[in-house]
């Protein structure tokens, strides 16, 4: 809830309102959230229309735009990021330097901040040809990026992207195909990929979007605003979630322990474990996206002949948690990461890989973001207050005479 702090000399009274729960950043015409009916759309548009007819480029333009494009825009858009897909020949050395199994959002952190240093004609937010030219780098390159990135953490050959492919398809190519060996991808987990993609592609004011618009708020370029939003999603409260929520999926597999267990463990909170891929900040109804990503997980998983058991236990879990009062009193259900994690690891995806590929998809709308708040003439340096709770004036002891 919301407090009223301490009456502070200079600045009169301050709320504190730890979690920004009920604080408001901005005014945003990008993403509407409905969290007790459990609606979401972009830019006007239910996320289910989207899901099921729109492609992922085309609900970037969408949400960096405001408008869906025409067919020629649209076109013309796909163009542009095609064209620059390849990253600068250097840049490959730059992932040689980390070691091969370091987190790959630590390394993706670092890429995107260090696009800034080839780029530096695109680094103005005041200017919006830049910073359409610096949204379309971004796009481009991030998949060109994270698939570099698995391949060297497998200790394979990369491969430059194919601008005849598809962005999701080349995705794909790159992060799993060999040099000079055809690679036929199934259309339907393509799609599957592409549709993950719109599923996370905005969120309104989440943490890594705050995030990215509190630096951009210092006019910040949009590499370095979009690293921070990288760094942000890490976190396994947000993006974090789809790889902790497979690592406890098979932790409940090999401990023999029953599905039931697990739930009391978390219910008496003894341990600090929490039901990963459960709860939303906002959705208290339940969270859109889920439906949409537990279909596609059953759709995928039969689509490559594979039975799961860690897709079983899931729903076990999901069973037993939504019938549950602790869960229920609290509101608590499946959210959007709750199913993606099945999805990735079935298409041969290692589990660190799954938060970069929340990070592709969240891309457009911390872009989107990004360029509202550069656009919007009542933004301000970010700079929220505090309540101090420290020490009254007290004089400095030399260090001999303290005890
Ligand atoms: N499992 C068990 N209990 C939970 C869970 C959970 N996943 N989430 C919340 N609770 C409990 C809390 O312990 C608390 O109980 P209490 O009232 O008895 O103290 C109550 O529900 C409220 O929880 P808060 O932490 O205050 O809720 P908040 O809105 O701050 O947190 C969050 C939301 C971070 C998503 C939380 O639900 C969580 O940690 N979920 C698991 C991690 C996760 O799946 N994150 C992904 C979020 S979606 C995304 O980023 C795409």
């Amino acid at each position: 809830g919301l407090r009223v702090g301490r009456v502070l000399s200079e600045a009169g009274v301050v709320t504190l309102d730890p979690g920004f729960t009920n604080t408001g950043s901005c005014e945003s015409s990008i993403t509407y959230i409905d969290g007790d009916r459990g609606i979401l759309r972009y830019r006007g548009y239910p996320i289910e229309q989207l899901a099921k007819n729109s492609s992922f480029l085309e609900v970037a333009y969408l949400l960096i735009y405001g408008e869906l494009p025409d067919a020629a825009t649209l076109e013309q858009f796909i163009r542009r990021i095609q064209r620059h897909r390849l990253l600068h020949e250097d840049f490959k050395a730059f992932f040689t330097a980390f070691p091969h199994d370091g987190h790959p959002m630590a390394i993706l952190q670092a890429g995107v901040a260090g696009l800034a240093t080839y780029y530096e004609d695109t680094l103005d937010p005041r200017d919006p040809e830049q910073l359409s030219e610096a949204a379309v780098l971004l796009i481009a390159k991030m998949p060109t990026m994270i698939s570099y990135i698995a391949k060297r953490a497998a200790g394979l050959p990369l491969l430059y992207p194919d601008s005849q492919r598809g962005y999701a398809e080349d995705f794909i190519r790159m992060t799993f195909g060999m040099p000079y060996q055809a690679y036929d991808i199934d259309p339907a987990l393509v799609r599957a990929l592409d549709m993950l993609l719109i599923l996370h592609a905005d969120h309104e004011q989440n943490c890594s979007t705050s995030t990215v618009r509190l630096v951009g708020s210092s006019q910040a370029n949009l590499y370095a605003s979009v690293a921070s939003g990288v760094g942000a999603l890490a976190g396994p409260l947000h993006g974090g979630a789809n790889e902790a929520v497979l690592r406890m999926l098979t932790q409940i597999r090999d401990s023999g322990d029953t599905v039931q267990s697990f739930v009391d463990k978390v219910k008496n909170k003894a341990e600090g474990v929490r039901l990963m891929g459960f709860g939303h900040r906002v959705y208290k109804n339940y969270d859109p996206r889920a439906a949409i990503v537990k279909d596609a997980a059953h759709d995928v998983l039969t689509r490559l002949g594979k039975k799961d058991d860690l897709l079983d236990i899931a729903m076990e879990l999901e069973g037993i948690a939504l019938a549950d009062d602790y869960f229920k009193e609290r509101k608590l259900y499946p959210n959007v990461d709750f199913y993606t994690g099945l999805i990735y690891s079935a298409m041969g995806f290692p589990t660190k890989m799954f938060t970069p590929l929340f990070a592709l998809g969240r891309l457009p709308g911390w872009i989107a973001q990004y360029k509202e708040m550069a656009e919007d003439p009542a933004t301000k340096i970010g700079r929220p207050r505090q309540v101090y709770i420290g020490e009254a004036e007290r004089s400095y002891v030399p260090l001999r005479q303290r005890s």
